[in-house]
């Protein structure tokens, strides 16, 4: 570490004083100096004391097929030469036609009608805007609340932060409460002493059911879900669930919404996972991050036939979806898109992940063997590593400071982790190889036990 890189750190982090970074308490704004990220390569960042290590969450879920890829810095360069933007109200422009047919035919069903976005919240926020949108074309102005969990997250706009059901987060904020309706989390670990899964599966779908009949079938718009609750530490809900919820949805003509921020582009080894992993074709889609592997930020909702169809059969006047973007279909978020999917069939993305993802999980499951681990989850390339220091005792403010000290602990040792609340979240770029699995293992169980070590005795 020279004196220049050193000062360029310490240079980087007065700076950031200024940069109000998401999650941010406004009260401590700089008081703990972040690492500064200065070069990615592969599934490696290196922060700027040139220390290098693995990216365990992908940046933010996101960088699906690596650092560096030059395919999509060239298509970004050269789209930007030809066209860096056209006004997506009044004409179009080829990059994000292109984009928008390629990712209808490999969407689920007949979600064929893209309508781009600048991320997540804002593709979330846009299927809400069409749910309420859809209802009154069809002449039911009153059919507006929406059904969600807790445990889900679904963005930082209004309306999707009103349906994320991370209930510790919203506090002083305000949210639409008269219109979002929380579910209990669908975790099978919370499942009363004795019960099944199956039993506990039914319970919840039946919490489902009996939201809508108790609001009125003829007041409910939509239920929004992710496949696998991702930022509430990857919480995979019992086999059948969200088919079992679909199908509710549909006895009661309530619109399903499935967010895919997280699990498409890959994640679980398809492009998409609400058909192929768990059998749903949703009324709606959305989707952001692995769309252009977090190189540009967009975001994308699908919306399907079936929905414009009723709105067209609704009346002869014309009915204007007032809702866009400026940067809808940015030309050079979609050239990098474009790029993004180009590598994924070039490099034949979508079967490493599927021939990857159980030695990913065999792997991280032999972490169970510490006694801290009360629970390892694990889906596709996506993982949470849960952790308890005492289950006879438990403490979340306790559990949650250890998992920074793993944090911690692993950063030293070349691996980036995202604690979630007191669970280990990891969802590598999915080019991620088994020696590199081993490595990313290796460091964790180093961290796990080191943590532990130190903690025991004192902490118990
Ligand atoms: C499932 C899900 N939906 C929506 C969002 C919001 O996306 P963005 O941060 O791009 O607005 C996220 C972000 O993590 C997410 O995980």
């Amino acid at each position: 570490m020279t004196n220049e890189t050193q000062e360029t750190t310490r240079d980087v982090q007065d700076m950031d004083k200024h940069f109000l970074h998401p999650w941010e308490d406004v009260t401590a704004i700089g008081a703990a100096p972040r690492t500064v990220i200065s070069h990615g390569n592969g599934i490696y960042i290196t922060d700027s004391d040139g220390n290098r290590m693995i990216d365990g969450p992908a940046g933010m879920w996101c960088v699906n097929v690596g650092y560096g890829r030059e395919e999509i810095v060239e298509a970004v360069a050269a789209q930007m030469r030809d066209l860096p933007y056209f006004s997506p109200w009044s004409v179009t422009a080829s990059p994000a036609a292109i984009l928008a047919e390629r990712l209808a035919e490999i969407a689920p069903g007949d979600l064929n009608n893209v309508f781009f976005t600048t991320g997540g919240s804002t593709a979330v926020d846009s299927a809400l805007r069409f749910a309420f949108f859809y209802n009154n074309c069809l002449g039911r102005p009153e059919k507006k609340q929406i059904i969600a969990r807790v445990g889900g997250y679904h963005g930082s706009t209004y309306l999707s932060a009103s349906c994320s059901g991370k209930v510790l987060e919203k506090a002083n904020m305000d949210m639409a409460e008269n219109l979002v309706h929380l579910l209990p989390k669908p975790d099978p670990a919370e499942r009363s002493e004795g019960m099944s899964i199956e039993d506990f599966c039914t319970e919840k779908v039946a919490d489902l059911e009996n939201k809508i009949l108790e609001l009125g079938p003829d007041k409910v718009a939509a239920f929004i879900a992710e496949p696998i609750l991702a930022s509430g530490g990857v919480i995979i809900p019992p086999e059948g669930y969200f088919k079992r919820c679909h199908e509710i949805c549909q006895k009661y003509d309530v619109l399903f919404i499935s967010d895919e921020v997280v699990t498409a582009f890959g994640r679980l080894g398809h492009y998409f996972s609400s058909k192929e992993v768990f059998g749903v074709e949703p009324d709606m889609l959305t989707t952001a991050k692995g769309l252009t592997s977090g190189y540009m930020p967009m975001g994308a909702l699908f919306i399907s036939d079936r929905l414009i169809s009723d709105i067209k059969a609704s009346g002869n006047s014309s009915k204007g979806f007032f809702n866009g973007f400026t940067y809808s279909g940015h030309p050079v978020a979609a050239a990098a898109a474009l790029a993004n999917l180009d590598i994924f069939e070039n490099d034949k993305l979508l079967e490493h992940v599927q021939k990857t993802a159980p030695y990913f999980e065999k792997r991280l499951r032999e972490l169970s063997d510490i006694p801290v681990v009360s629970e390892v989850r694990v889906k596709g390339l996506m993982a949470g590593v849960q952790c308890c220091l005492d289950p006879d005792h438990p403490d979340e403010d306790r559990d949650v400071k250890f998992l920074l000290e793993v944090d911690r602990i692993c950063q030293e040792n070349g691996l980036l982790l995202r604690p979630v609340y007191s669970a280990a979240v990891m969802s590598p770029p999915l080019t991620i190889t088994e020696a590199q699995i081993d490595d990313l293992v290796g460091i964790l169980r180093n961290g796990l036990e080191t943590a532990m070590e130190r903690w025991r005795p004192s902490s118990i």
